[in-house]
């Protein structure tokens, strides 16, 4: 698996220590900025990110700002992108179950270190479960196309 990592100023601290962590379990993650704490637009982020998770450059992507809501609404606006904004487990768990989500967000002044990695393995050990789940997800795809009729 190969994961890409992205953030505005509000997140590179979280980045940083998340990148140690995800390279600690053997997983090879591309940084896709940004790299100071210098003040960014994490829309910026967003789009390098999902560019890299659509284009199959990575498998997963994990997007970080302050608060991660800015980000991950910036990463929903691009068609084909699932970005779940998660603060806890369970739900970084259920989200690649039910949501098929290719992206997990979080905020960097809001999740503290020991927290995001568990989230994030949650995330990483988690896989979809298809079935039923794969019927909601077409259908956020047709409203994605502008093909909602249901
Ligand atoms: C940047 O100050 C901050 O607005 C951004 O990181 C994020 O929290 C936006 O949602």
């Amino acid at each position: 698996m190969k994961l890409g990592i992205a953030a505005d100023h509000g997140g590179y601290d979280l980045k940083e220590q998340i990148k140690k962590h995800v390279e600690a379990k053997g997983i090879e993650i591309i940084d896709y900025g940004t790299h100071s704490l210098e003040s960014v637009d994490y829309p910026d982020y967003a789009y390098k990110l999902t560019t890299a998770v659509l284009g199959k450059e990575v498998d997963l992507g994990i997007a970080i700002c302050g608060t991660g809501v800015g980000i991950s609404i910036a990463c929903n606006k691009v068609e084909g992108i699932r970005a779940a904004h998660c603060t806890d487990s369970f739900t970084a768990r259920a989200t690649r179950q039910h949501n098929d989500a290719n992206i997990i967000c979080l905020g960097g002044r809001i999740t503290g270190i020991e927290i995001a990695k568990d989230i994030i393995d949650n995330f990483l050990e988690s896989s979809f479960d298809g079935g039923r789940h794969q019927n909601r997800i077409n259908k956020i795809t047709a409203i994605e196309k502008g093909e909602y009729n249901v």
